[in-house]
């Protein structure tokens, strides 16, 4: 039997536009970082005007302004566009006091506009605790105070499993702050993994995601917790080689 074929699992690097939404944000950032001097087109989201320069020096080739509770805004966006890395979320007390979320509304409008461009593949940062499999007792305990923002997030997961997409769904622990370490446990929803993990090794994740055979239409907890290493599943995430 002919071995399988790389390409209908992961996207070419070559000529390619990914779009960042979320650029601005802790994760954002750090996708623009881990993505800066290698060969796709990056283009950065933000509702703000003002940001454009700012992504500009993180790393970004293109900035577009939209707001993804907007449907046209999205669509704009996603224009000739060949993967989306989504790493939108609430900002503080929306968490808890919105009805609307852009972790749920703003990410199936990009969904939609996606699936309608013929977009080749879509990564999304969701949260451990978000779905139906048994999650481990503090990502329970976490969901009450979180629960309407969780639920939201599960919506957006299960509009990009149905969707035409090839598709990686990350739900990260507790994000926390400084470099990558590299030391990242990722296993199938129901593994129970808890712990924290730096916004910069789920960024480079979300980077990698679309070229990354082993990633593609999956959903992967994600943590850096050496305690429960057995039992993670070992991915070989490969960003696209630097251009020189
Ligand atoms: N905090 C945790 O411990 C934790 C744990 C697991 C998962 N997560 C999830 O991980 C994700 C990333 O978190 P983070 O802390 O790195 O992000 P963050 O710093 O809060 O950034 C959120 C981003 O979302 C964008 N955004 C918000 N509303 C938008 C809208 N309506 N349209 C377009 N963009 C919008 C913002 O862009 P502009 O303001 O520039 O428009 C910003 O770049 C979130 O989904 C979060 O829920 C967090």
């Amino acid at each position: 039997m002919d071995a399988p074929d790389d390409t209908t699992t992961s996207l070419d690097a070559t000529g390619t536009r990914i779009l960042v939404a979320g650029a601005t944000g802790g994760t954002g950032r750090w996708v623009l970082r881990a993505l800066d001097g290698r060969p796709p087109t990056v283009r950065a989201l933000t509702r703000s005007a003002d940001g454009h320069d700012r992504l500009r020096r993180l790393g970004a080739d293109e900035v577009v302004v939209g707001d993804l509770f907007d449907p046209d805004d999205a669509r704009a966006a996603v224009e000739d566009v060949d993967a989306v890395l989504s790493a939108v979320g609430s900002a503080g007390r929306a968490v808890l006091t919105a009805d609307e979320f852009v972790d749920g509304t703003g990410n199936r409008n990009l969904v939609e506009a996606a699936a309608e461009a013929g977009t080749e593949a879509f990564v999304v940062e969701s949260a451990l605790g978000v779905g139906d499999e048994p999650a481990s007792p503090l990502a329970t305990a976490f969901d009450l105070f979180i629960g309407p923002v969780q639920r939201a997030k599960a919506e957006a997961e299960a509009a990009l499993r149905n969707a035409p997409l090839r598709h990686t769904i990350l739900r990260p622990g507790v994000l926390t702050g400084g470099p990558r370490t590299g030391l990242v446990q990722t296993a199938e929803p129901g593994a129970r993994l808890w712990g924290g993990v730096t916004r910069a090794d789920v960024a480079h994740l979300l980077a990698a995601a679309p070229f990354t055979p082993a990633a593609a239409d999956r959903t992967l907890e994600v943590v850096s917790n050496p305690l429960l290493k057995r039992r993670a599943e070992p991915i070989d995430w490969q960003l696209p080689r630097e251009s020189r």
